[in-house]
């Protein structure tokens, strides 16, 4: 989506927001899959109601992207501007055993300068991809650690109040790869509390869990994590692999040789392709298992 309505850029140029027309979206999702649209940079958030207000006034519709690690975003020209939270600097701040984090930060240097100040419990964090604000929305986890746990605080823009709030982490249901948060809600920060850990102790757990990682996922090919939620008791990775369908490809979607659950972009995989790819895989897990497996990568859908 393009905006054309010159007063509006410049109005949202006098919030501080940064218009970078025509972005090719693909270069911005770890999959590197997307179309193009206009880009807005927010750099103040409590510029975010004004923004929204004036892109409703407009009947611009909008779609907020984090780190770009869990999505699937369409080909062509998407028909959404993208709002994105630029950095802070500092975006880590510490108060004896609360962490104040921005939700642009990225979450593996978060969990690493927490460790730094003798702060764990996020050791199984440190590989998943993408920022902080991304990993709250979807309750990201691995190797037993979910973020969840840690939240004592979230400041959030609600869509449906127009306002930023905090929420207290008892008002929001951390659930697997899910949380009460609404879909037009955008993260702005978080109060983690965490255990103190001495540094030695939180590295040696941090290894475990990168040399776990590397042994059984793609890790340097072009992925959004897994795509598919494990359902109750079972493994989406185990039953995509005992269907033989390690390497099977759509195009240049593909599903990974070394973990089944992740699908990777082998060269220039469009939207279509890998969608195509989601629903033989999704069938044929159905047709032999009798489960329907749930993406757990957010696909942008046109309205
Ligand atoms: N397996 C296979 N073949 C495969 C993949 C897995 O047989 O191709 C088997 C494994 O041998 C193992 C079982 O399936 O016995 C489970 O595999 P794994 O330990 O890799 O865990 P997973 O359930 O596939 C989950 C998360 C990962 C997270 C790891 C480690 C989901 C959907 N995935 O994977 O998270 O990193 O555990 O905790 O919950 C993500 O969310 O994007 C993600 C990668």
């Amino acid at each position: 989506m393009h905006i054309s309505d010159s007063n509006l850029v410049a109005a949202m140029t006098a919030l501080g927001v940064e218009v970078r027309p025509g972005v090719s979206l693909a270069k911005e999702t770890s999959l590197g899959i997307g179309g193009t649209s206009d880009f807005l940079v927010i750099h103040r958030h409590d510029a975010l109601p004004e923004l929204v207000g004036l892109l409703r006034g407009a009947r611009v519709p909008y779609r907020f992207l984090g780190g770009g690690t869990n999505v699937l975003l369409p080909d062509g020209e998407l028909p959404w501007v993208v709002l994105q939270l630029a950095r802070q600097d500092p975006d880590v701040r510490f108060d004896g055993n609360y962490v104040d984090v921005d939700c642009a930060a990225d979450l593996g240097r978060m969990v690493t300068t927490c460790a730094k100040h003798d702060l764990g419990g996020m050791e199984g964090l440190i590989g998943v991809p993408g920022t902080v604000g991304g990993a709250l929305r979807m309750n990201a986890g691995a190797y037993g650690t979910q973020i969840g746990t840690h939240v004592r605080e979230v400041k959030v823009y609600r869509g449906a109040t127009g306002q930023i709030e905090i929420l207290r982490g008892a008002q929001i249901n951390f659930e697997y790869r899910h949380t009460s948060f609404a879909p037009d809600d955008i993260m702005l920060a978080v109060r983690l509390e965490l255990p103190s850990k001495p540094y030695r102790e939180i590295l040696d757990g941090i290894r475990i869990c990168n040399e776990k990682r590397r042994a059984s996922q793609p890790l340097n090919q072009r992925s959004a994590g897994c795509i598919f939620k494990n359902p109750p008791g079972g493994s989406a990775g185990r039953m995509i692999d005992e269907l033989g369908l390690k390497g099977y490809s759509v195009g240049d979607a593909r599903v990974s040789d070394r973990h089944a659950n992740f699908f990777v972009n082998a060269g220039n995989a469009t939207a279509k392709d890998m969608l195509s790819l989601i629903e033989y895989v999704r069938g044929r897990v159905r047709e032999r298992y009798g489960v329907e497996l749930e993406e757990e990568v957010i696909v942008w859908k046109e309205p």
